[in-house]
This record gives C-alpha cells, sequence and structure tokens, in this order.
C-alpha cells in the first residue's frame, strides 16, 4: 500500500482510540512532524509539564523522551503515561545518577541541588527545586540565599545561567550531544553570513561561545512565542531541527533555517506514528515510579510550577 494511505489510516485509528480512551497525546517540539501533527498539544518541556499536570484526560501518550513521561507520571500518579518507545532516553540525563550526586552533595555545608527538568525521577528526589531552560535563571535567582547552589546535570545551561543570574554555583560537567556537539560558534557565523538579515535564536544547552553570538537565548517554547511576535521576516535556529515544522507551520509567512541541519536528537526520533497507536492500543510502555520515589520527586517539581509557572 502506498505510503501516504497508510499514514492516513494509522492516523484516523489514532484519532478514533484518543476519543474513545479518553486520551491526550502531548509532543516535545523535537518531534517528527507528523507526530506533532496528531498530536493534541506540541510544546517545550516546562509547558509539557503544566499540560500534564492539568489534564483531565485518563492516558497521556507522551511523545518525547523518557525523563519527560516520568515527569508527566510523578505528576499524575493516577493515570496511565504511555512512552511510544521506551528507548527513548536522554543522554544528558543519563549523565548525572543518584549515587554521584549524593556524594557531591556531601562535599558542601549547605547544599541546594537545582535539578534541570533532563534528570531521572532519582535525582529529581535528592533534588531541591527543577528548572526548565524557560524559567532557570529565575529558579536560581529565587534561591540564591539559600545555600551552596549545585546545578545538574547541563554545564552549558549552568554557565548561562550562572552569567546571566550572577549568582555563584556548583555546575556538574553534563551536556547535551546535540546542541553541545554541533551547534557551534563558527555554525552560527556561517549562517549569519549566508542569512544576513536573520536574527539568531539559540537554545541555552549550546556552548557559551555560541550563545554569545545569539540575538536571544530561549526555550524552544519561548522561540515559538517570540517568533510570532517578532516583524523579523528570518531567523536562524541553533537548537533541534524538529522544531522547524511548528515555527514554519505557525509563521507560514516567515523564513527559518537550521543553524545546522546536523542538530538532530536521535532519541526524539524513536517515536513514530506506529508505534504511537501500538501504545495506545495496547496501553503498553506505561511509565510509572515507585511512590517512594514519587513523594519526593513531586516535591521540587511542585516548587518550580507554583514558582515559575
Ligand atoms: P526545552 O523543551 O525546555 O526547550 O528543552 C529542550 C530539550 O532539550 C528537551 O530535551
Ligand atoms: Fe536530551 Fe539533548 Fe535530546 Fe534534549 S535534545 S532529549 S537534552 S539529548
Amino acid at each position: 500500500m502506498h505510503r501516504y494511505k497508510i499514514m492516513r489510516e494509522i492516523i484516523e485509528k489514532i484519532e478514533y482510540l484518543k476519543k474513545k480512551k479518553n486520551a491526550i497525546v502531548l509532543a516535545h517540539t523535537y518531534q517528527l512532524p507528523e507526530i506533532q501533527d496528531i498530536a493534541d498539544f506540541v510544546g517545550d518541556s516546562l509547558d509539557l509539564s503544566k499540560k500534564a499536570a492539568n489534564t483531565e484526560s485518563s492516558i497521556i501518550v507522551f511523545c518525547g523522551v523518557h525523563f519527560m513521561a516520568e515527569t508527566a507520571s510523578i505528576l499524575n500518579p493516577q493515570k496511565k503515561v504511555l512512552l511510544p518507545d521506551l528507548n527513548a532516553g536522554c543522554p544528558m540525563a543519563d549523565m548525572v545518577n543518584v549515587d554521584d550526586l549524593i556524594k557531591f552533595k556531601n562535599k558542601f555545608k549547605n547544599p541546594v541541588v537545582v535539578s534541570y527538568v533532563n534528570t531521572t525521577a532519582l535525582v529529581k528526589a535528592e533534588s531541591y527545586i527543577c528548572c526548565t531552560s524557560a524559567n532557570a535563571v529565575n529558579v536560581v535567582k529565587s534561591i540564591a540565599q539559600e545555600g551552596d547552589i549545585i546545578f545538574v546535570p547541563d554545564r552549558n545551561l549552568g554557565d548561562y545561567v550562572q552569567k546571566k543570574s550572577g549568582v555563584e554555583l556548583n555546575i556538574w560537567n553534563g551536556f547535551c550531544p546535540t546542541h553541545n556537539n554541533f551547534i557551534l560558534p563558527e555554525v552560527i557565523l556561517k549562517a549569519k553570513t549566508e542569512h544576513p538579515a536573520a536574527k539568531v535564536l539559540v537554545h541555552p544547552e549550546c556552548r557559551y561561545k555560541t550563545i554569545e553570538l545569539a540575538d536571544e537565548v530561549m526555550s524552544t517554547g519561548m522561540m515559538c512565542r517570540y517568533v510570532k511576535k517578532s516583524d523579523n521576516k528570518e531567523f536562524i535556529i541553533g537548537t533541534e531541527t524538529g522544531i522547524l515544522h511548528k515555527l514554519k507551520k505557525d509563521n507560514p509567512d516567515k523564513q527559518f533555517y537550521p543553524a545546522i541541519k546536523e542538530s538532530v536528537c536521535p532519541n526524539m526520533k524513536k517515536i513514530t506514528i506506529e508505534k504511537v497507536l501500538d501504545v495506545l492500543t495496547n496501553e503498553t510502555n506505561v511509565v510509572s515510579i515507585s511512590e517512594e520515589i514519587r513523594q519526593k520527586a513531586i516535591f521540587p517539581i511542585k516548587k518550580m510550577l507554583d514558582v515559575w509557572s
């Protein structure tokens, strides 16, 4: 059968099952175009956490990576959170484990851990407050006086937040391979030469040398809102390329150029519509957390949502 016809049938089945089972499909901005198109909501990590916290649906199909589905499950223990591919992880989240974090905390008199939402539930359970790329500067400023601040796991976001907030941080040495290894300063310089009228928007998971060359530094959700309001017609986008689908769809009169087309997150791309249909049909790939860990991990997430949502 023609691929287009197969896709149409899968999409129709997904739509039918969503209604029948009272399910919602949430998708991160880095998801494949066809996933974004079947989703009920597409957003950044913060928007998705808020949506997961407030949904009335009984099933959440989370099209993103494992820590995002975990966060949704922590906020909704009574709901089924399904991750279409359980191998969709985040290498940056895996760069900090709970035992090493506890050892590191023990080096400080009054450790206060800020964990980027890109962490496992176990790491969140050892944290004081969470943050996302959309609120990290404000989160850190809000706890500046509370002790020795440990920022995990992203060294680039930590470096940016430290410079922007003026608050001294003890920064973990993790990074996002997609942003750190591909969106390099020379890539931005080249894109600027090719598109001199374009505004440069970059994600704070990029190296500081890259950030210095940008017009704006933003989470993916902030980029989407910024572009809509901007009078500019051209944009160089320094983040995972999946976001270009949403940007083009929402702003057909504007031009978008990826800073580099190789800035792709292979884990985000593991989610396919076939897998979405499969988990929705069979209610498999449930992401759940032990109640003991959930009780501890919900605290820093709620603290972030209460203060900086
Ligand atoms: P935001 O969704 O906060 O922009 O973060 C990007 C990211 O890398 C998620 O994995
Ligand atoms: Fe993790 Fe980077 Fe992929 Fe985001 S883009 S999920 S931080 S590896």
